[in-house]
């Protein structure tokens, strides 16, 4: 890696405490350098500077490294995994879950979770906690306004009892937001809250050194609860799952076992 951009990295993580270099480099790299050239800056130094003095040039630079991309019951089928053996499962000696959807971006995920445990459990049973390293993309999310193509995967039924249209736009019902509690949380980072029946973690984890990986997957279990359950995304399956003391429940889910 040359000088320049370890540099860059450095002063990034003292400016906004994220630590570029448990990001898979190359990927990173090469997001960043198209945006720095782009933005007509020469070098990771000049761009640095520039980034410094203009609060816009930086908000759009933590906007490029976020990567927010999301939607409504994204990979349908493993969601309706997740309503029809998972959930069940859980509420076989429960009334309440405990769920946590990290790395949540614009609030896609946590509410897809909310309107699917509405089926199972009355509004004042449903608490989940959704966390995201992007303020940006918090903010997005407690509004619950979304365009139509968040919406492809959305069953029918859920769209209409759920959204509201409005033009172009789909506002989400006051009793599905009310059910999500959004907190910023950097998973590289930040404490992880324990006790959780379940933890989504989808989409993130690709971007991440294999360390970093390694590191999350150790403390998502601690904060898992024995019989709760990982749900991860479609191209994050775990190949080792008993380093983390968890066994494969079904695909893409995994049940932590002591
Ligand atoms: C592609 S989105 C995934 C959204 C959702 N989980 C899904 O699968 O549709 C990745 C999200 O990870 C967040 N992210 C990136 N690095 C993070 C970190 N260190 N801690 C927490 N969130 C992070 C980004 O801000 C972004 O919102």
């Amino acid at each position: 890696m040359e000088n320049d951009y370890i540099e860059f990295i450095k002063s990034i993580k003292t400016k906004t405490g994220i630590d570029l270099s448990l990001y898979k480099e190359a990927q990173m790299k090469r997001r960043l350098t198209s945006l720095r050239e782009k933005r007509g800056y020469k070098n990771f130094y000049s761009y640095h500077k520039a980034l410094t003095d203009d609060p816009l040039l930086l908000e759009e630079f933590l906007d490029r490294m976020t990567i927010n991309v999301s939607e409504f019951f994204r990979n349908y089928n493993r969601w309706k995994v997740f309503e029809e053996k998972v959930v069940p499962h859980l509420l076989q000696n429960k009334l309440k879950l405990k769920i946590w959807s990290a790395a949540c971006s614009t609030g896609e995920e946590p509410y897809t979770i909310a309107m699917i445990l509405r089926k199972y459990l009355p509004p004042h049973h449903i608490h989940i906690t959704a966390t995201d390293l992007d303020e940006n993309a918090l903010v997005r999310a407690k509004k619950g306004i979304y365009p139509e193509r968040s919406l492809n995967e959305v069953p029918n039924d859920i769209k209409v009892k759920h959204f509201k249209r409005n033009g172009a736009l789909y506002s989400l019902d006051d009793s599905i937001k009310q059910a999500v509690t959004f907190k910023k949380h950097n998973l590289l980072a930040d404490r992880f809250e324990r006790n959780f029946d379940v933890i989504v973690c989808r989409n993130v984890m690709i971007y991440f050194t294999e360390e970093a990986k390694q590191n999350i997957y150790h403390n998502f279990t601690n904060s898992l609860i024995t019989g709760g359950i990982f749900f991860v995304g479609s191209t994050e399956q775990i190949f080792s799952p008993e380093k983390y003391d968890l066994k494969l429940f079904d695909t893409f889910f995994y049940q932590k076992v002591k």
